[in-house]
């Protein structure tokens, strides 16, 4: 059975003193509830990585990165190989967050080659996509959406997706206060799943978890994680609030 996952972004957020804070706050918070098939996750800042995994450790929270290169080593001034993440004690990796995508000139052909090397290092991937406010207007987002899958992600073998999270994050929910409706989620998070079915078959596609993003809070959790495709969320603003956080987890 496909995992529910609740994961938060904390994107370039929180210094070493508020990263350790915070995941303390969760991880008390988190020990107090029953998780059934509930995974809870938090991804700071590389700097950060080592002291969270530390403090975390023992507790139900896993911590995951942000980004990684995708060789495993070499001149690359300034990067991170999924080798380095794995050895600190790291076991996800969020790749193509449409921050990376946007600011950081990542397109498909690079995050294929991202994922491939965060799967060689046996990292589970949190793979995210979605489309711009212009894709919806034009009703295009189902187009976008589709191609952003079948050049990241669906040139691996059915074998390689038990370590495959797909994160829908439609750009205009993001940061922005305005989240997809519930419909809105269902409807896309079903599409992705038949993608799946198509290429993969049921079985494949029925353990992958599809987590939504953008804008989610306290206050619209339950009814956004209710749909029966949507298995959690990608939570960024929220997540660096460990009361709304650990509320968001609640609410399965
Ligand atoms: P917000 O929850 O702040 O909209 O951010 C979503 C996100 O980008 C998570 O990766």
């Amino acid at each position: 059975m496909r995992s529910n996952i609740v994961a938060g972004n904390w994107k370039m957020n929180n210094d070493l003193a508020a990263s350790n804070a915070l995941v303390h706050e969760i991880m008390n918070q988190v020990a107090e509830l029953t998780l059934e098939n509930t995974r809870v996750i938090v991804a700071p800042t590389f700097v950060n990585l080592s002291s969270v995994v530390e403090v975390a450790k023992e507790s139900a929270v896993e911590v995951a990165a942000q980004n990684m290169h995708q060789a495993a080593s070499g001149a690359f001034t300034g990067e991170i190989s999924g080798e380095m993440l794995k050895g600190i004690g790291i076991e996800s990796v969020i790749l193509g967050h449409s921050e990376r995508r946007a600011y950081f000139g990542e397109d498909d052909a690079l995050l294929a080659e991202k994922v491939n090397g965060a799967l060689k290092n046996n990292l589970e991937v949190i793979f995210c996509f979605g489309e711009e406010l212009e894709d919806r207007k034009s009703d295009n987002h189902f187009n976008v959406v589709e191609s952003q899958l079948k050049n990241g992600v669906f040139h691996l073998e059915a074998a390689a997706w038990k370590n495959i999270v797909l994160a829908y994050e439609p750009v205009w929910a993001i940061g922005t206060g305005e989240t997809a409706s519930p419909e809105q989620a269902q409807e896309m998070h079903a599409f992705i799943r038949n993608l799946i079915v198509d290429t993969y078959g049921a079985e494949v596609a029925n353990e992958v978890s599809i987590l939504y993003g953008g804008s989610v809070k306290p206050a619209n959790a339950t009814e956004i994680f209710s749909n029966p495709d949507v298995d959690g969320g990608l939570i960024g603003g929220a997540a660096l609030n460990a009361d709304d956080f650990v509320s968001l987890v609640k609410s399965f």
